[in-house]
């Protein structure tokens, strides 16, 4: 993992901003999208690695995409409509790419390999191997199909019940894209409800979901029409500038148009109990709720997060272990070892780091315990290759006393470009 950056302590944050488009929703645009009849326009598709790996794996399936900034035209081949791949489909460190993607060619009449970067290569594939594999498709993969490079010859599916033993918004949607092409009904149970971007993007495009809190359920051979999809900012992106708000002395920053999907945005919640109100000023409800967020600085107390509470903040744990690591007393967060399995062993990386820069850290197998300290000393920390603990650390640079490098920052190309200069418009002093 190359790059290096250097963020010296800095004042308060001040200014209005953007962030770039929502990952999760970029993603699934395009494989709704590609499989839709007719053309979907995409408005505000986040341009960065993850979402432009799906985009070339989407043209190796024989889709045309026209790109225009940051809007797309995607001409779908129809549900049963996709080409025999003549390479390997390489999905670079996204994990959504990967995993939905495997879902929806389980359902297609043809033979795929799919792989990705060494991190994405170490993630879990079992749990949508096997479920796929349940409905008829014939998936091998490294460690008896656990791990990619996955080979998929896709087609004959038959729906099924599935319970997920954990609360995966990727293995939900695997199982929904497989169930477009699969006889009869795909229904899919989780512990806990976890983001609802496809539930909602597919209705948007006129096919039916049956959705309850914790199932849904699709049934195949319908029709999905193409249309518009407009991706909101990414609130997960968000996040990093609005923490840095709270946490710096003197700050005043409006993020504009942020999908606040109530399954995105448990860090909201988490915060407020912490004695932080960020305002939300909601511009847009449906499809996706949209909002311009307000953060100006707050003394943050600690809290416990567990439970229900965890898949609606998944992806803002890195900066939350931040945010705890300056809040007054011990804040402890359990039951969240999924955050093993992300990016990189987000537990450990952020014990590590949190440890390397003054901060007071226990690691357990499920979460950690973090008493705040006034100020964090600085120093030298690594992203281990995962883009959203290079930008928490960023932040912490921000808030240190001397400073923090972060090596290995190329990884935040994956879901912000842009992060860096965002942060220095603000009043951050990145170098
Ligand atoms: C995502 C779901 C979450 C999240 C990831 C994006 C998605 O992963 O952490 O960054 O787009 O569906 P899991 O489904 O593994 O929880």
């Amino acid at each position: 993992m190359t790059g290096r950056i250097r963020v010296k302590p800095c004042r308060g944050l001040r200014g209005e901003v953007a962030v770039p488009g929502d990952k999760s929703i970029s993603h699934r645009a395009l494989l709704l999208g590609a499989v839709a009849d007719g053309v979907t326009e995409v408005q505000g598709f986040l341009r960065a690695e993850d979402t432009l790996h799906t985009l070339q794996a989407c043209r190796e399936l024989g889709v045309s995409v026209e790109e225009k900034g940051d809007s797309l035209r995607v001409r779908g081949l129809g549900l049963g409509g996709l080409k025999e791949p003549a390479g390997v489909l390489d999905l670079g460190n996204a994990g959504t790419g990967i995993r939905l993607l495997t879902g929806l060619l389980a359902g297609q009449e043809l033979f795929a390999v799919l792989t990705g970067d060494v991190y994405l290569r170490r993630r879990p594939m079992g749990r949508i191997t096997r479920p796929l594999t349940a409905m008829g498709a014939t998936i091998l993969g490294r460690d008896r199909g656990r791990l990619a490079p996955l080979a998929v010859q896709g087609g004959g599916l038959r729906g099924m019940e599935h319970a997920s033993p954990v609360a995966s918004a990727q293995v939900k949607s695997a199982l929904l894209l497989a169930g477009l092409n699969a006889e009869g009904t795909t229904a899919v149970t989780e512990p806990h409800p976890s983001r609802d971007h496809t539930e909602r993007m597919l209705r948007g495009l006129g096919y039916d979901v049956t959705v309850e809190p914790t199932r849904v359920a699709i049934q195949g051979g319908g029709r999905l029409r193409g249309g518009t999809v407009r991706v909101p900012g990414d609130f997960s992106s968000a996040a990093f500038l609005v923490v840095a708000a709270l946490l710096l002395d003197g700050s005043e920053v409006v993020v504009r148009s942020v999908g606040v999907n109530p399954t995105r945005t448990g860090l909201l919640s988490i915060l407020a109990r912490m004695g932080a109100e960020v305002g939300v000023d909601l511009l847009e409800e449906e499809p996706e709720p949209v909002a311009d967020l307000h953060a100006s600085s707050a003394r943050l107390r600690a809290t416990s997060v567990e439970g229900e509470e965890i898949p609606a903040a998944i992806d803002e744990f890195p900066i939350l272990c931040v945010a705890a690591a300056l809040a007054e007393g011990e804040t402890r967060i359990r039951g969240a070892e999924e955050l093993r399995v992300k990016e990189t062993d987000r537990i450990r990386a952020m014990a590590q780091n949190l440890a390397a820069v003054g901060g007071d850290v226990q690691e357990w197998p499920d979460g950690l315990v973090i008493r705040g300290v006034e100020r964090l000393r600085g120093g030298r920390v690594s992203s281990f290759g995962d883009h959203r603990v290079a930008m928490a650390m960023a932040v912490a640079g921000c808030c240190s006393r001397e400073g923090v490098t972060v090596e290995g920052t190329s990884c935040i190309e994956t879901s912000f470009p842009g992060f860096m200069e965002v942060l220095r418009g603000l009043g951050g002093t990145v170098a």
